[in-house]
């Protein structure tokens, strides 16, 4: 079967109702990045920080995976689709999406603050001051914030030097080292951007831009696909 690599961002999970980051209205317009996503801010005040995520989290409770998300599901009846994602929601997994890759995170998690090998499922939608891990340290959210290193680069670097198709959706393509993955799709894979938008990226020939929502521009990426 053939590797389907999936790089996807937050526009994956805007037709479930979550914002974005850098678009008119997205969430870097009403929060500073370095308050609320630094190990700065976190030094600085943790009760904002956790109550940015208490809220991030409590809407994710509240929402489901979209179109998008369980079309990409579909397309493991014909391809060996792996999904790497910069998002922290858990959609594509409620979806049903066999193998799935946090680059950022998992919002639905918490690490301590001592040991980061020590992660727990958060219970409910609060993090709160004073909840410890086992080890007794304060407990901080599962996210890879800014200035932080990226744990799963490596291993989703080889992933998408396997690939024989790769997808872009969702992103603006201006985090890295996430951004710079694309650097890694063999020369003999087509790239394929779903996104309603423009999404800079120069110099890479064998693009299709579909230029949709995720969830119609996943089923035109599928008919594309089978038609192929
Ligand atoms: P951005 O907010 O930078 O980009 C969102 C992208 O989604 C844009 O290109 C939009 O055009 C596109 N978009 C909007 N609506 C869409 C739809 N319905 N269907 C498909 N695409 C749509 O978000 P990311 O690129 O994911 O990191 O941001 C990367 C990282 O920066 C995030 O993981 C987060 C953020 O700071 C951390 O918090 C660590």
């Amino acid at each position: 079967m053939k590797k389907l690599v999936v790089l996807s961002g937050a526009g994956m999970s805007a037709e479930s109702g979550l914002r974005t980051f850098r678009e008119m209205g997205g969430l870097w317009e009403e929060y500073d990045v370095y308050e609320v996503a630094s190990p700065g801010g976190w030094e600085k005040d943790r009760s904002l920080v956790l109550r940015f995520y208490n809220e991030r989290r409590k809407q994710l409770l509240e929402t489901e995976p979209n179109r998008g998300h369980l079309d990409l599901v579909e397309l493991e009846q014909d391809f060996e689709v792996w999904i790497v994602t910069q998002n922290v929601d858990d959609l594509h997994e409620r979806a049903g999406s066999s193998r799935i890759l946090h680059l950022h995170g998992e919002l639905l998690k918490s690490r301590s603050t001592l040991d980061p090998n020590l992660v727990y499922d958060v219970d409910g939608w609060k993090l709160e001051e004073g909840d410890l891990c086992e080890k007794g340290s304060q407990l901080r959210p599962h996210i890879v914030w800014f200035g932080e290193a990226v744990p799963a680069i490596e291993e989703a670097a080889r992933i998408v030097s396997e690939a024989d198709i790769f997808v872009i959706i969702g992103t603006s393509m201006n985090v890295y080292p996430a951004a710079g993955l694309i650097n890694y799709v063999p020369d003999s894979a087509p790239i394929y951007v779903i996104d309603p938008n423009e999404v800079p990226i120069a110099g890479h020939q064998r693009i299709r831009i579909i230029q949709k929502g995720a969830g119609e521009g996943v089923q035109v990426l599928i008919d594309e696909l089978r038609n192929a």
